[in-house]
């Protein structure tokens, strides 16, 4: 079986195909997946909003977790049994996918497979831009934007474990929720600007920011000589009606802009950098450190709920209608 994303508009335009479990080629092994995640790119996918998506119609599906279940010619150390993740991009809602090998990350053992999948993606997000981008560190002061989401809720954990400061936009809902990760809530719907001011006057050593288009300038301006901005989001140009590029240009002129300034000098030390995860070996190096910590309770991945692969309309729903609080996975049915 596998879901089909069949044109742009609403969750009612997946479609529920049946398939049979093919057969792996040259470098390839056959998974049978027990878990994958919705994701907010699925959002984007229904609107023709993600950036170089595949023509319609396309299987979707960012990641996912499941089991080996056939090895192809030239491959080695991994065997039908072994449990695994992999990075996707696309083509992950089926029940059963080929993947090659190189992309494959063990799964450790009592590790649940729902909670590996909603560590996956979101989890090496999170890692790369807190120790790889940002480079977060004892002492400094940080902004998450959305910090009850999926990303948002382990970049707090995150930033928090390195020993910084967190301060962290949320609706005013899920304040105890972000207060209960260590970061100190902030209402996005006020004057976010100076509630971070009065919080840091200096400004801040990073803002994690994945609402993008115009938050960027607000973004930059609070940050502290040196900081960093980190953009990984295009989240609040969802609804516009122009090309998806339209953004991405804007954010690139923008870019340049601050870029330009750190040349003549007037920068004061500050950065913006984009970050997009990508299946490679860095993410490989990475999920197994995600992985350690989910298993050692430093990290806990937040999840909204789970629903059979066939729901997956349901879960885009959820996610259209906002209010949803970590990750939505997707589960193979028992049947
Ligand atoms: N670049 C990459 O590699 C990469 C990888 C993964 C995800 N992403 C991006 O990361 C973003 C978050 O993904 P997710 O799965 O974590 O989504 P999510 O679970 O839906 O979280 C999004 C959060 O944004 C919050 N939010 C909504 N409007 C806001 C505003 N005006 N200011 C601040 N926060 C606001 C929501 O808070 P409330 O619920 O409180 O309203 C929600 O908690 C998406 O844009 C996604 O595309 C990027």
């Amino acid at each position: 079986m596998e879901i089909v994303l069949t044109g742009r508009g609403g969750p009612e335009m997946l479609r529920t195909d049946d398939t049979d479990a093919p057969g792996p080629g040259k470098g390839q092994v056959r998974v049978r997946v027990l878990a994958s995640g919705v994701s907010f790119a699925e959002v984007q996918m229904l609107g023709h909003r993600y950036p170089m998506q595949p023509k319609y119609p396309f299987v979707p599906g960012y990641d996912l977790v499941g089991e080996v279940t056939a090895v192809g010619q030239d491959v080695s150390g991994v065997a039908v049994g072994d449990r695994v993740a992999a990075l996707m991009v696309t083509g992950a809602w089926r029940t059963h996918v080929l993947v090659p090998a190189n992309r494959l990350v063990p799964v450790p053992d009592g590790l649940d497979s729902g909670v590996a999948a909603a560590a996956t993606m979101n989890g090496v997000t999170a890692w790369q831009m807190v120790h790889e981008t940002a480079r977060v560190r004892q002492g400094q002061t940080v902004l998450v934007h959305g910090a009850s989401g999926g990303v948002g809720t382990l970049l707090v954990q995150l930033a928090v474990a390195a020993g910084a400061r967190v301060l962290g936009t949320a609706s005013k809902g899920k304040h105890d929720a972000v207060r209960a990760l260590g970061a100190e809530p902030i209402d996005y719907r006020e004057d976010v600007a100076a509630a971070v001011r009065a919080l840091a006057p200096k400004g801040v050593d990073a803002v994690f920011d994945h609402l993008g288009g115009d938050s960027l300038a607000q973004s930059y301006a609070l940050l502290a000589d040196g900081g960093i901005l980190v953009n990984y989001g295009s989240a609040s140009t969802l609804k516009d009606d122009n090309h998806w590029a339209v953004p991405y240009v804007r954010t690139m002129g923008r870019f340049a802009g601050w870029w330009l300034g750190r040349l003549a000098g007037r920068a004061r030390g500050r950065r913006a950098s984009f970050y997009y995860v990508k299946p490679n070996a860095s993410f490989n190096r990475a999920l197994p450190e995600v992985y350690r910590l989910v298993s050692a309770g430093t990290l806990t991945p937040a999840i909204e709920t789970r629903l059979p692969l066939e729901d997956a309309a349901e879960g885009l729903r959820m996610l259209l209608a906002g209010g949803v609080t970590g990750k939505i996975v997707l589960e193979a049915s028992a049947h």
